[in-house]
């Protein structure tokens, strides 16, 4: 309880501190969904000479700032990249440092993210995670499984190629068995058999580092998603960046292929 004070009291001092930032938020605009590629930790650690295993724990830091923040001013979905098909390919040691940390994290954050009413969900392909990793993911959204508040999709073994190849053979074996028919294919159901299912398109993405790349992220999903990059990396990036931001996308005129 007095945790939960605390964080109430934290985000009355940030709102306060950044009024003038706030005051050009519009609270009644806010976007549903945001995705994030969290990216930049291994070179903020080496700008301080430190190990990259150090940005990576920095990194929790930012992570517990956005999810805060998004809460607080009503995001619906936030869905954080934090593992990709493709970041097996880096040392077994790193891998392994990144296994760890999301254990950790679980352990250490599923209690309070449960107490604020946060539900918590991972996209990817989780069956590759050592399994002491997939029973933490179990447990907290087993924890979380009737929460109502902000909705985080952690991005575990994702891969947008992978998610899509995966959601096409599905669709492909129901075909065969009969239970659907290839005239029942359309955008809607595509989005069906993605892991995003029952989830709407976001309309924001963020991505830190100075990388202007989607690195196989949401690549169905992001078709008209507004675009947000800063040279910030992901330990520095704070709620008001997350602000900023969306006082960006707030100021953006979506046409959607119309006039
Ligand atoms: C993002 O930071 C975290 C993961 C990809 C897991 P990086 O580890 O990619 O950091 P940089 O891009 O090498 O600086
Ligand atoms: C994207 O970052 C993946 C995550 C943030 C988890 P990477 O650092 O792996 O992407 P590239 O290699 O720069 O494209
Ligand atoms: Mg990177």
């Amino acid at each position: 309880m007095i945790e939960v004070m605390t964080k109430v009291m934290d985000f009355k001092k940030f709102f306060t501190k950044e009024k003038e930032v706030n005051d050009a938020l519009n609270t009644e605009r806010i976007p549903l969904h945001i995705a994030i590629i969290m990216d930049g930790n291994g070179r903020w650690a080496q700008q301080k000479q430190l190990p990259r295993a150090i940005g990576h724990k920095s990194g929790v830091e930012a992570l517990r700032d956005v999810i805060e923040t998004s809460s607080s001013i009503g995001v619906k979905y936030l869905t954080l990249y934090a593992f990709s098909t493709e970041n097996w390919n880096r040392p077994v040691d790193e891998v392994s440092t990144l296994m760890k940390l999301l254990v950790e994290y679980l352990k250490k954050e599923a209690k309070e993210l449960h107490a604020n009413n946060v539900k918590i969900n991972t996209i990817g392909d989780i069956s590759r995670l050592p399994e002491v990793a997939q029973m933490e993911i179990h447990k907290a959204k087993e924890l979380t499984s009737n929460n109502n508040g902000l909705w985080v999709n952690i991005a575990l073994n994702y891969g947008g190629r992978d998610e899509l190849l995966r959601g096409i053979k599905k669709m492909c074996s129901e075909i065969s068995m009969g239970k659907l028919t290839i005239g029942d294919i359309d955008e809607d159901l595509m989005g069906n058999y993605l892991d995003t299912a029952n989830t709407p398109d976001p309309e924001l993405l963020i991505r830190t580092s100075g990388e202007y790349r989607l690195s196989n992220f949401l690549l169905w999903q992001l078709a008209y998603t507004e675009l947000w990059f800063t040279n910030k990396f992901w330990p520095d990036f704070r709620g008001s960046d997350l602000i900023e931001a969306i006082i960006d996308y707030q100021n953006r005129h979506r046409r959607f292929g119309k006039v």
